[in-house]
């Protein structure tokens, strides 16, 4: 069989670039004890490329202080750490139509429990949401707005920067859900008014799976909602109030830290936005020839500006699951159908029952890839409609 065509880089990218494997098995076999904790070289030497990476990542995010820089498991675990740790029972939440699990389970958590109250604001039907709503839909007791940056469903990357500077007016504090464009799109905290930034280090930062952070700033306070080692002042029962202490527990996942520090070095020395230019040349490739195919229908594509390379399509008439067996039986292209975790958008889209087939770019996918799929699509189209 052919080799795989992987179209699924919107869940995780695959493969990493070479220097990620080989800088992770090097780290692992040469420094695999605890970072830092105990006294010795090699713990310490262990503990400078965690502390590497936080000012990598700091910098990266262009933040102010890398002790503000907490990792996480990925970033659902770091949006979980940053909306418990700042919503209290009664509060209002503004979120959008447009998250993810990784935040709607969290704030149902809270509505269900808590008495936490909710609102979604919608998107347009290009699939951005307007900052002006953001302002009208501020309560009095409003303590978090959290948004998702880039859609997993749709591409579409939305205003941060309008957001947040409303937010700031309004005094809230603004969560960013940076999952699919940290590593896509330049990110910048402060010219974006940007008060928490979650990310996850395995999509377009090119780290391996468990590990991603949140970056907290300096106006803004997250209680720790979990408690255990830190490594320093043992002999202190209350888990610390110093960041990065303060939302870090347990042992570091230091092999994941160095794989997410090579995946960012390779990512640096080709360019972000090289990358993210050719990612959008395959996905206006693909939405031409997908536009072209009888009964081919594309979400929120007709204009890609202020896109990520993530696509979502169906073949009316068509279960997204079908079509989806079919690519990866009949044709060896993997892509993800369904929901995709997010299923506010579907709702919205009108394709809550059987989701959408979802393709997504890497930096490995080349135009024979979309080629591949544009053919693959249209005979799929044209056997399932005859
Ligand atoms: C927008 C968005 N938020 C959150 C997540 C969760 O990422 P992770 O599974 O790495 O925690 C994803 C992953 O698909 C995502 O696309």
């Amino acid at each position: 069989m052919d080799s795989l065509i992987y179209l699924d880089n919107g869940a995780t990218s695959f493969p990493k670039p070479e220097s990620v494997y080989g800088f992770m098995n090097d780290f692992y076999r040469n420094n695999g004890v605890s970072p830092g904790r105990s006294g010795y070289d090699l713990s310490i030497e262990t503990g400078n490329i965690v502390e590497d990476t936080r000012k990598a990542m700091t910098r990266f995010f262009n933040g102010q202080d890398h002790n503000r820089l907490v990792f996480s498991a990925n970033s659902t675990d770091a949006l979980n750490l940053a909306i418990n740790g700042i919503v209290n029972p009664g509060d209002h939440v503004i979120a959008t139509a447009l998250e993810h699990n990784a935040v709607l389970r969290p704030l149902h958590h809270l509505t269900q429990y808590h008495g936490v109250e909710v609102d979604y604001l919608p998107f347009d039907e290009k699939g951005f949401v307007s900052p002006e709503d953001f302002r009208s839909a501020v309560k009095p007791n409003t303590t978090l707005v959290v948004v998702n940056h880039g859609s997993n469903v749709i591409g579409t990357v939305q205003p941060v920067k309008q957001i947040g500077q409303i937010c700031r007016e309004k005094n809230v504090p603004f969560l960013v859900d940076a999952s699919q464009t940290a590593g896509k799109v330049a990110i910048d905290i402060q010219e974006m008014n940007i008060d928490i930034l979650a990310f996850t280090g395995h999509k377009s930062l090119l780290g391996p799976t468990g590990i991603g952070g949140l970056y907290v700033g300096d106006n803004i306070e997250i209680r720790h909602t979990r408690a255990g080692g830190t490594g320093v002042k043992s002999a202190q029962r209350h888990h610390l109030e110093e960041y990065p202490y303060r939302l870090e527990y347990g042992t570091m996942n230091t092999v994941g830290i160095a794989g997410l520090f090579a995946g960012v070095q390779w990512l640096e020395s080709q360019g972000m936005e090289n990358i993210h230019a050719h990612e959008m040349a395959l996905t206006r490739k693909l939405r031409d020839g997908l536009s072209a195919i009888d009964d081919v229908v594309c979400y929120c594509a007709d204009d890609l500006a202020g896109h990520i390379g993530v696509l979502s399509f169906n073949i009316l008439g068509q279960e997204a699951l079908n079509v989806g067996t079919l690519l990866d039986g009949d044709y060896n292209i993997a892509c993800r159908t369904g929901l995709q975790c997010a299923p506010m958008v579907h709702e919205q889209l009108g394709t809550a029952t059987y989701g959408t087939v979802r393709m997504g770019f890497g930096p490995f996918n080349n135009d024979s890839h979309v080629d591949a799929a544009l053919e693959a699509v249209a005979e799929i189209a044209a056997f399932l409609n005859r």
